[in-house]
């Protein structure tokens, strides 16, 4: 199988080029590189990587012309929510009207393809409080990113039922794992936490501590990717993503002082504007496709922790 993987120098990307190259597939990466690291993806070669911008109409109709990739994982993106807020417009363009242009490009020029993910995210649920969230809870974007993940989503759906794309939409809850930057203000509350740890560093808040979140470890993630990419009764759905179990920061503090074996200094500052207190993913569909998180936070935690260690970072 031959497989594009958009974003695939990033955080998740690399996670999951590393497991379907692993898994014996021809696996390509299109990024340009702006948050990933070709160091992330030493095991793809130069002729599989692709350093294209992502709303390059021109030379991604090229590639997907002559690769007829059997499966396109689409991940490359404005990630922070903090630049979509500054930049509405340019974001718009990477999140969602390059995701509409590389749906339209297979539609044209690679009707055999068997697959194509899209990254959205839990953000799409905004601040309502009902937990857990469901594909029937409310959609309240709060940001620009959460607008342009909702859209990108819902895009993916109808080119599924106007056209027959096998597309899929996965909402990821807050990934966490190795290779995640901890030195990008953007970076998920955990790596910034490790980061802490690992320099001694006081530890800040944001609020009380008691905010819960559904934090999925990054190989559940490509474990969900790899399930639908070989599931035809996923197509033109969207499914959760999560661990289904929602833990407090105060609860991660403490596993990570029960793994450091040691403490760090911290104090509470002031509730971050337009956080969310708490957020829950209801798995369930997911779960009727065989998806079983493997990782729960401790194990999950001490994978991620000893494997920086094994680097050397
Ligand atoms: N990490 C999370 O907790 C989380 C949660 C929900 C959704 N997501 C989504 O998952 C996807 C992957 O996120 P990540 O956490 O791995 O972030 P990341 O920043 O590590 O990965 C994004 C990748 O996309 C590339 N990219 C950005 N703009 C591009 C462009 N214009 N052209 C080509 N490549 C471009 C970057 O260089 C990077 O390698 C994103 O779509 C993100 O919105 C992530």
């Amino acid at each position: 199988m031959n497989i594009l993987i958009t974003g695939g120098a990033g955080f998740i990307g690399s996670h999951t080029a590393e497991y379907f190259h692993e898994n014996g597939n021809d696996v390509f990466v299109l990024d340009n590189l702006s948050t990933g690291k070709i160091e992330n993806i030493p095991f793809i070669n130069q002729e599989n990587f692709f350093n294209i911008d992502i709303r390059d109409y021109n030379k991604i109709e090229a590639i997907i012309k002559e690769f007829q990739f059997d499966v396109i994982v689409h991940l490359a993106a404005v990630v922070s929510v903090v630049d979509t807020v500054k930049d509405p417009i340019t974001s718009n363009e990477v999140n969602v009207e390059a995701t509409l242009n590389l749906l339209d490009i297979n539609k044209k020029y690679n009707q055999n393809i068997k697959k194509i993910i899209f990254a959205s995210s839990a953000a799409v649920y905004g601040n309502d409080p009902i937990l857990p969230k469901t594909m029937d809870s409310m959609i309240r974007p709060a940001s620009p990113y959460a607008i342009q993940k909702y859209a990108g989503e819902q895009y993916l759906k109808i080119y599924n039922s106007l056209y027959g794309l096998p597309t899929v939409a996965l909402r990821f809850f807050n990934v966490y794992g190795p290779k995640q930057d901890p030195k990008s203000q953007y970076s998920g509350v955990l790596s910034i936490l490790k980061n802490k740890f690992d320099n001694g560093d006081e530890f800040i808040f944001n609020g009380d501590g008691l905010q819960t979140r559904d934090f999925v470890f990054v190989k559940d993630i490509v474990n969900a990717i790899n399930i639908v990419v070989n599931n035809d009764n996923a197509n033109g759905n969207i499914f959760n993503v999560g661990s289904g179990k929602a833990s407090s920061l105060m609860e991660m503090f403490e596993t990570f002082q029960q793994i450091y074996n040691k403490t760090i200094s911290y104090r509470y500052g002031d509730e971050r504007a337009g956080d969310v207190k708490h957020s829950l993913a209801d798995i369930s569909s997911l779960v009727k496709l065989g998806y079983q998180p493997n990782y729960q936070v401790n194990n999950g935690l001490k994978e991620y922790l000893n494997s920086e260690i094994k680097l050397g970072i």
